[in-house]
This record gives structure tokens, C-alpha cells and sequence, in this order.
């Protein structure tokens, strides 16, 4: 039996998979590290933490599941997107790794859209330049930190800097670099003019490929140091999103998936480079090769459900938990109580701010269309309906583009309730399947690898092996409720952005 091995760089923790020939995962282990917020806004972390965690989960992975480093096929490699980490001629890491969810570079994300201009920028990388992307980063370190860049030799991105200490080569793949605002999205090569935007060289930039591509192999060094084999092929990988869309089966236009985690992702394979006219969806490059993809982020999905669960259903909870059954299942046996479209209580999901489709750190949480009749299971039907509007808000954007959207596979905390995925079928107005993948990036850069080594033949055939459907959800009777409610949801954030913005500022003088 052969085996492969797929690693996911996260922010708190990195995650290694085992999976065998058939498709199954036979381990998986976890290993937890620090990330640090020096200032309000930044977020850091040490490469070394990555390095260490590989070559123990490494051991560790293949010690568990008793397979000997002969058996490895293959290593893939995933993990958290746009982080800054700059290495010195000899290769050693000059600063901390700045993180995808720093927001520091406001002002250089301005500065260089005035130097292409917004359109242009849209134009070559897809999207706008936002303050978690990789440029801003290196233009805030030219700018603050000018005698660490004047060391700086090139960068890498996270999962890519686990790959350099695995083979001591510099290599990305092009669905993590689009992350980067340096990446001609639509040519899938290093655009010249973004990098000239910042003044950097092309020596600068590591080398690129698609993600189902053997782009290095274990060396010596790496071989004494993790228990794998010198030469076990190491696959280029890819973005975690896009390495999770793979391991999900989402690998042909029409099938798009509906993750509801803490953040909401919504994710649409595209056959072709498409963007939003206004940079409101992610338009990235797939670690399908030659295949871009679409993507919205929703910052609060289930995160709100569990704020809610935590506040304001707090009495719920208390009667969940002496009769010791889930809170969260028990809410949602509330919310069934409440009529669809919760007699016209509106929620508005943006605990945290939001991403897709309004990038705005301002905006708030709202209830609205309260009324003497709301009871607690409108309220907690509101919650659920609020955040499936905004999931359903990346799915209109992407039909705007000429998406056919022929299939939506949840997944995430809101494929365990069947209330929750038929609300999300009549919302979405689609089919919903269910699949039996539980993994996550790990499993897809797994797969990667299993398609780079050759164990898996291309990526057809090993997501034909690995993803099967489990459950079909069609839209059902409510979805005319839905249909009339949901542009009212949509006319809110319009009226209140402006208010949002004056009343962060009122917020700031006093808290
Ligand atoms: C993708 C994104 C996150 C990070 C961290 O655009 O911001 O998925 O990669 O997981």
C-alpha cells in the first residue's frame, strides 16, 4: 500500500494527513503554535514554529498509522494564504511572518492603487489591493523597517517556506500567489508591473507552478530531520481555500460550495478568468490547472449563530445544558417554531465586520423589523436566515458573472442541521449535496499530491475516488418567503453604511 502526505500551514495550528491509496485518511495530527498582535491591527508568527511542527507531525503522522517513509507517494502542501515571510541571501527568515489577517498597510494598499490605477489593478490581479494581501506587506517593510529590506533577497509565501526547509527550494504555485496583488491572475504568471509598482525584481519572487505539479523533492537534510525519504516528491500545493475546493470536489463549473465555519466561504470553480466589475468577489487562480476560481468570504457565519447562542439565547442554553442536549441542535428546534422570513425580523450578520460584499471593518449586527409579536424562536430563526442571506449574497455575485450554479455542497457547522441546509436550499434557490469529506485543506493538498505522484492518475479520477455525495437537499415550499424577504435584507447595509461609519467613530472617542 502506498500513502501520501498533505500539510496544512494554519494560523494556530498545523495540520498533517495521511491518506492511503483507496482515499482514506488513516491519521491525522494536529500541532498548536502562537501567532502575536505586537500592535492593535498587526498579526505575526514565526516561520521556525511551522518548521518544527512539520518534521513532528511528520513523525508522528507516519508513526501512528504505521507505515514506513518507503511507503510516502508523495507530500502536499496547503496552508493559510498571503503571509509575508522575507529571507536574506542565505536564506535565513529576516522578521516575523506578517499574516493574512494583519491590517496594518491601509496606506501603502492606497498608494499602490494610485500608482496602477484601480481598474488596472482589477485587471491584472482580479482583485483590489487589500490590506491583507502580500504587496502592501513588503511596501509597509520598505517604508518602516528600511534596514531589514535592504537585507531582504525574496519572499515566500507560509506553506512555501515549509517547502523551502523541506527541499531547499523556492518555489509557489499560482492559486496561493493570487493572494499576493502581484500575480497576473489571467496570464498565471508574475505581473511585471504590480512588481514595478513596489520597485521589486524578478529574484525576488519565487518560482511558480500549477498545484497538482511535483515542484521539488525531500532533501538530505529535510530527510534526517521529518523520517521521509531524500527524493519523496513534494507536490507545488496550493492556497488553502482552493486545496479544500479540490479535497470537496469542486473542480468543474456549475458545483460551488457553501462552508459554513466561524467565516462563511463560498467558492465557485470558473473556466474562465472572470471578474467582478467592482472587486467584490476573490478572483483567484484554482489549484485546478489552468482553471481560476471565484470566492466570497463572509466574516461572522456561524460565528454569529454562536454569538447569538452565547448571548442573547443564553437562557436556552442554560435549559440545553441541564437537560445535557446540544445548545446549538436545540436552537434550531427553536427556530423551526418561528414561520419562514420570521414575520419580518431582519438580521444582519456583521459582527465582525464583513468582507464579501462589503469590505467594511465598520459595519455592525443588526436586528431590524422588531415588532411586539418577535419571540425568542424569530429571533433565533432571523439569526440563521441572516446569515444564509449573506452566503446567498456571494452566490448572486457570482450568477451576475454568467455562473451557472447547477450544485451547492455545504459543509462546515451548518451541514450537521438538516433545518439549516434545507433553509440554505430554499435560499440559495439550488440543489444542496452533502459529501461524506469531514478534512479539510489538509485532505485536498493530499490529494494534490496523490495527482503529482502519479498514485492518483489526474484530478478527475481522484476526486471521482475520494468525494461521495451523502445527501440531496431541494429547494422547498419557502423559497417564495425567501425570494420577497431577501431584497429587503439587501437594502439595509445601503441605508446604514454611512451610520456605521459615524457611529465607529462616536465608539472610538469613548471605548
Ligand atoms: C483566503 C484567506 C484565508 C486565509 C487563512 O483569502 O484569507 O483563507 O488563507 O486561512
Amino acid at each position: 500500500m502506498n500513502y501520501l502526505i498533505g500539510i496544512d500551514v494554519g494560523t494556530s495550528s498545523l495540520k498533517t494527513l495521511l491518506l492511503d491509496e483507496s482515499g482514506s485518511v488513516v491519521e491525522s495530527v494536529s500541532e498548536s503554535y502562537p501567532f502575536h498582535n505586537p500592535k492593535p491591527l498587526w498579526s505575526e508568527q514565526d516561520p521556525a514554529h511551522w518548521w518544527k511542527a512539520t518534521c513532528l507531525s511528520i513523525k508522528r503522522v507516519m508513526e501512528a498509522g504505521n507505515v514506513s517513509p518507503e511507503a510516502i507517494a508523495g507530500v502536499g502542501l496547503t496552508g493559510q494564504m498571503h503571509g509575508l515571510v522575507l529571507l536574506d541571501r542565505e536564506d535565513r527568515v529576516l522578521r516575523p511572518c506578517i499574516l493574512w489577517n494583519d491590517q496594518r498597510t491601509a496606506k501603502q494598499c492606497a498608494e499602490i492603487t494610485r500608482k496602477v490605477g484601480a481598474d488596472r489593478v482589477l485587471q491584472l490581479t482580479g482583485n483590489p489591493v487589500l490590506p491583507g494581501f502580500t504587496a502592501p506587506k513588503i511596501a509597509w517593510v520598505q517604508e518602516n523597517e528600511p534596514e531589514i529590506f535592504s537585507r531582504a533577497a525574496r519572499f515566500l509565501l507560509p506553506k512555501d517556506y515549509v517547502r523551502f526547509r523541506l527541499s531547499g527550494e523556492h518555489f509557489s504555485d499560482v492559486s496561493d500567489a493570487s493572494g499576493t496583488s502581484l500575480l497576473n491572475v489571467g496570464k498565471r504568471t508574475w505581473s511585471e508591473e504590480m512588481c514595478q509598482a513596489i520597485g521589486l525584481k524578478g529574484s525576488f519572487l519565487p518560482e511558480l507552478t500549477e498545484s497538482p505539479v511535483a515542484s521539488a523533492t525531500v532533501s538530505a537534510e529535510a530527510a534526517r530531520a521529518t523520517g521521509l525519504l531524500e527524493g519523496t516528491p513534494i507536490a507545488a500545493g496550493g492556497g488553502d481555500q482552493a486545496a479544500q475546493a479540490v479535497g470537496c470536489g469542486i473542480i468543474g463549473e456549475g458545483i460551488v460550495s457553501a462552508t459554513l465555519g466561524t467565516s462563511g466561504v463560498v467558492f465557485a470553480h470558473s473556466d474562465a478568468f472572470r471578474v467582478e466589475p467592482n472587486g467584490r468577489l476573490h478572483a483567484f487562480c484554482h489549484a485546478v490547472p489552468h482553471k481560476w476560481h471565484l470566492m466570497g468570504v463572509m466574516l461572522s457565519a456561524a460565528g454569529s449563530f454562536e454569538w447569538y447562542g452565547n448571548t442573547l439565547g443564553a437562557w436556552e442554553e442554560m435549559e440545553a445544558k441541564s437537560s445535557g442536549s446540544n445548545v446549538f441542535a436545540w436552537l434550531d428546534r427553536q427556530a423551526e417554531k418561528a414561520p419562514a422570513g420570521s414575520e419580518g425580523l431582519l438580521f444582519l450578520p456583521y459582527l465582525s465586520g464583513e468582507r464579501t460584499p462589503h469590505p467594511d471593518p465598520q459595519a455592525r449586527g443588526v436586528f431590524f423589523g422588531m415588532t411586539l409579536r418577535h419571540r425568542k424562536p424569530h429571533l433565533t430563526r432571523a439569526v440563521l436566515e441572516g446569515i444564509t442571506y449573506g452566503m446567498n449574497d456571494s452566490l448572486q455575485l457570482m450568477r451576475n458573472l454568467g455562473l451557472e450554479i447547477s450544485e451547492v455542497r455545504a459543509s462546515g457547522g451548518g451541514a450537521k442541521s438538516p433545518f439549516w441546509l434545507q433553509m440554505q436550499a430554499d435560499i440559495y434557490r439550488s440543489r444542496i449535496v452533502t459529501t461524506n469529506v469531514t478534512e479539510g485543506a489538509a485532505f485536498g493538498a493530499a490529494v494534490l499530491a496523490g495527482v503529482a505522484s502519479g498514485l492518483f492518475g489526474d484530478l478527475a479520477t481522484a476526486v471521482a475516488k475520494v468525494v461521495k455525495k451523502t445527501g440531496e437537499i431541494d429547494p422547498g415550499p419557502h423559497q417564495a418567503v425567501y425570494a420577497d424577504f431577501y431584497p429587503e435584507y439587501r437594502a439595509l447595509y445601503p441605508a446604514l453604511k454611512d451610520r456605521f461609519a459615524s457611529l465607529g467613530q462616536v465608539v472610538e472617542k469613548y471605548f
